[in-house]
């Protein structure tokens, strides 16, 4: 049987695989900054491991002795030092980085094999999710970098021919968020599950893909302001946006992309990735639809209406497979649309977990009775209308770090991150 101590441990240490598979290169590479929108690569290794430190050991412990000494734990302090300018702090060296990630999670295993049974370890959970979240952006950082490819893509399923079309999803009574008895881990927007009416709503079968944006693109949705709102024209006209990020015209009315240091044609049968909320607000309108809200597309993704009662997952009760989603981090890229139709939620919607972040037109807000977690502001204070909610997870999510109840959040105008969306429309 596994135990609680046995989750906890796979969790850390998938998380540690990948953070090591993703800083095991030269000095030079974990401390430049690649992007003035990311950290030098050797600040989110150490900071990991100053995180798993104070929220595991020395909470609570006041005569702990720490691995990361407290004038150097404040390096690591996200609020504190904004991603700019944390290549001037006097930060770790790699060397010192690993050693100390080391340390600590040695004496978090020592410390784990005494945890009585029935604990569910929710703060190693946290801390697990924690890493895996880094690792993410990590993978945002190496997407970004210039220069050779360091990373190799592992493959994934063949997309297949599938109906573009609009799933019909019924009005009624849902529950949304995250039950603890089945999810020990979720994170404290994702409580206190609630039931909510929802109207009938059409939901697209698969998220957009490359050749649907070309189409949006060819149109002259970017030079189109009626598609646009006030905010997003603005932002439009300052950053001149025309294309996804990174997509750049092939010469001959195509469209080719760098990702992870390799130029290759847009793939047309992939959603689109690296498209902002403005963006995917404006692709939405021009194609006579909206995005989801955020209650629709979890209702879509977890409820089976044939019993009345939600999913663990899209397809079920059993965990991600490769079959499944596209998850982990190691495809370096989505699958094409119709790649998993072992996948599909019970209306028959499909890669809603995995491949890309979808954005929706919710604003971050607490749930009713929204109680804060042990880290206290993991979720609230971004509760100031400012950031929108991207759900689903992307290929570069661990299957540890996301749930149909998961909720993530970033300002409209990001598009480092792994988002695309998926359409929705008023039945
Ligand atoms: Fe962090």
């Amino acid at each position: 049987m596994t135990t609680h101590t046995d989750t906890a441990v796979a969790a850390l240490e998938s998380a540690r695989r990948q953070t090591l598979a993703l800083t095991s290169f030269d000095d030079a590479e974990l401390l430049a900054q690649h992007s003035r929108l990311m950290s030098p690569l050797v600040w989110d290794l150490a900071h990991v491991g100053q995180q798993e430190e104070f929220w595991l050991l020395q909470t609570g412990r006041g005569s702990y002795c720490p691995v990361f000494h407290p004038r150097v734990a404040t390096l690591y302090d996200a609020f504190e030092h904004p991603r700019a300018t944390r290549p001037s702090l006097p930060l770790l060296s790699p060397a010192e980085s690993r050693r100390s990630l080391a340390d600590v999670r040695g004496r978090v295993l020592d410390l784990l094999e005494r945890s009585p049974a029935d604990d569910p370890l929710f703060a190693v959970g946290m801390v697990a999710q924690h890493e895996h979240q880094h690792d993410e952006t990590m993978l945002a950082t190496h997407n970004l970098r210039a220069g050779a490819p360091l990373l190799t893509p592992s493959p994934t399923p063949p997309g297949r021919p599938v109906a573009r079309d609009a799933v019909l999803v019924p009005g009624g009574p849902f529950r949304l968020g995250a039950d603890p008895a089945v999810e020990p881990w979720a994170l404290d927007n994702e409580l206190p599950q609630h039931e909510v009416h929802v109207p009938a709503f059409r939901i697209g079968r698969v998220p957009v893909t490359n050749a649907e944006w070309a189409q949006f693109c060819a149109a002259g949705g970017y030079e189109d302001e009626r598609l646009w709102s006030a905010e997003g024209w603005e932002h439009r006209l300052r950053t001149d946006l025309h294309a996804p990020m990174s997509w750049r015209p092939d010469g001959t009315g195509g469209w080719v992309r760098r990702r992870f240091g390799r130029t290759e044609a847009v793939p047309p049968d992939e959603p689109v990735q690296h498209v902002s909320f403005h963006e995917a607000e404006a692709y939405a309108r021009w194609a006579g639809a909206r995005l989801p809200t955020e209650v629709e597309w979890e209702k879509a993704c977890a409820w089976d209406p044939e019993p009345g009662r939600r999913r663990r997952w899209p397809w079920g009760e059993e965990p991600p497979t490769p079959e499944r989603a596209n998850l982990g981090g190691t495809s370096l890229g989505p699958a094409p649309v119709g790649a998993y139709p072992a996948g599909a939620s019970a209306y028959g919607v499909e890669q809603m977990v995995g491949d890309v972040w979808e954005w929706t037109s919710s604003v971050f807000a607490p749930w009713p009775g929204f109680r804060q977690m042990l880290y206290a502001d993991y979720s609230a204070p971004f509760f100031d209308g400012t950031y929108r909610v991207l759900r689903g997870g992307a290929w570069a999510t661990a299957p540890d770090a996301v749930r149909p109840s998961f909720r993530n959040w970033d300002y409209p105008i990001r598009r480092q991150v792994f988002s695309g969306l998926r359409l929705a429309w008023d039945a």
